[in-house]
């Protein structure tokens, strides 16, 4: 056996850098996210080449107080937690204290910054980890992050990276689900002197609109449930709305986004009577659960959470979804009669289209169920979609079961306004 090194901090602070920045997007996403948890409501992403000439967030948060400018910037330093029981109950995006110092052992960092008690703001440039110059400035109150020339001390790696039009591109989709997870905030995102998003902060369908445009929300179904402790709010698309790829599933935990398997799989099965094959639903959701109810430490990339009671969450989700997308059927179809019989029909009338309770207006009815059965059909057919094998059964529940029995899814100027 060779002789065992000890790695000298310069080697082990780019090997932990990878884990955290593995490539441009990755900064930009640990950024924006150090702006949400610094109270922000305006942010300004801008990035060249990729991110790999120049990422800049600019945000209208807390500030940093001069004297803990040099500490963000020490590996393991945080604001955000202290004692170890604080990380079974994080609120904040970040925690670990380790991205400001990853950037920096891989890029040039200039940091300019103003609390809101400070007279002026001063302006650093960081080079491995230290201050290299040090200025006053004017400015707002707020940080301004610029990292340029991400990964010039790593040649290695850059063979690994995609071109820069790639890299941009995904930032360009990390962007939208920031915007679509933080959509109480004021985003604007220039890529190469274009402005790709512009959203003004105003809620998710103001979001919506900003990222997929204009006929977005009509496209979609509001989902608003709860259970206990959990809480599930966001958009559903419609049947047609489906799209070809899992770009456009948007899933974040208390305001976090996230990837989740499991999730896009519960979601995939209850839209499965409604959608062909190799076509994935459109969502844009967000979970509320009790911070001590989700463990956020799971991986250092922070994009995957574990929850307590998962079967409790998957089932709310499972279930907020299925009765969206009925409720939307059935006004579909009570549209339909309308239009084909020129008579009025109210969705109500239609309480018991999942087969758990009885329709309202049963009175009168095996002739309105023929109706609604026939108009449902026809729906289906001219969106070339096939009748769901729940409502030919009069049981939309028994899906939810099915899901899990299924074992392989593991758990500047513009500032200053
Ligand atoms: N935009 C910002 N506004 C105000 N303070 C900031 C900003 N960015 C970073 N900080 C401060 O610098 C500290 C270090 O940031 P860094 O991102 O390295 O760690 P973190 O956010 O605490 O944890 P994580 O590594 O999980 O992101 C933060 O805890 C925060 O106090
Ligand atoms: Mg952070």
């Amino acid at each position: 056996m060779a002789k065992i090194n000890i790695l000298t901090p310069d080697i082990y602070n780019k090997i932990s850098a990878g884990e955290v920045v593995e490539s441009p997007v990755g900064a930009v996403k640990e950024l924006v996210e150090n702006s949400v948890d610094a109270g922000a409501n305006r942010i300004v992403v801008e990035v060249e080449n990729g991110g790999f000439g120049l990422i800049s967030v600019s945000d209208n948060g807390c500030g940093i107080d001069e004297d803990q400018i040099e500490a963000a910037f020490l590996k393991h330093a945080t604001s955000k937690i202290a004692v170890i029981d604080d990380l079974y109950d994080v609120e904040t995006l970040g925690f670990r204290g380790e991205a400001l110092s990853s950037i920096s052992a891989v890029s040039h960092v200039r940091l300019t910054t103003k609390t809101e008690n400070a007279p002026c703001a001063v302006c650093v440039e960081i080079e491995n980890g230290k201050t290299a110059t040090k200025d006053y400035t004017a400015a707002a109150t707020g940080t301004k992050i610029e990292v340029r020339d991400l990964f010039f001390n790593t040649p290695a790696r850059r063979k690994f990276f995609k071109t820069p039009q790639k890299e941009g591109v995904e930032i360009t989709k990390y962007m939208a689900k920031f915007i679509l997870t933080n959509p109480h905030v004021e985003v604007r995102y220039v890529c190469d002197g274009t402005t790709v998003y512009d959203c003004a902060g105003r809620g998710l369908e103001c979001a919506m609109f900003a990222v997929y445009g204009h006929d977005c929300v009509a496209n979609c179904v509001k989902v608003d449930e709860r259970r206990d402790n959990v809480e599930v709010h966001g958009y559903i698309g419609t049947p047609d709305y489906a799209k070809a790829n899992r770009t456009y599933q948007v899933f974040s935990v208390n305001g976090r986004n996230v990837y989740d398997q499991r999730l896009s799989a519960v979601i995939g099965q209850a839209y499965k009577p409604y959608l062909m094959t190799r076509k994935y639903p459109f969502f844009v959701l967000n979970v509320v659960v009790p911070a001590d109810e989700v463990d956020v430490n799971v991986h250092p990339k922070k994009s995957e959470v574990r929850f307590a009671k998962p079967d409790t969450v998957y089932n709310l989700c499972y279930r907020a979804v299925d009765n969206a997308l009925q409720r939307f059927i059935r006004e579909k179809t009570s549209e339909l009669i309308a239009a084909t019989n020129g008579v009025g029909v109210q969705a109500d009338d239609f309480a018991g289209f999942d087969g758990t309770t009885t329709f309202a207006g049963e009175q009168n009815n095996a002739q309105n169920q023929t109706t609604t059965d026939a108009a449902t059909a026809k729906y289906f057919a001219q969106n070339g979609i096939s009748m769901p094998d729940e409502q030919q059964n009069g049981n939309s529940a028994s899906g939810a079961k099915d899901i899990f029995r299924q074992g392989s899814f593991t758990d500047a100027e513009y500032m200053n306004r």
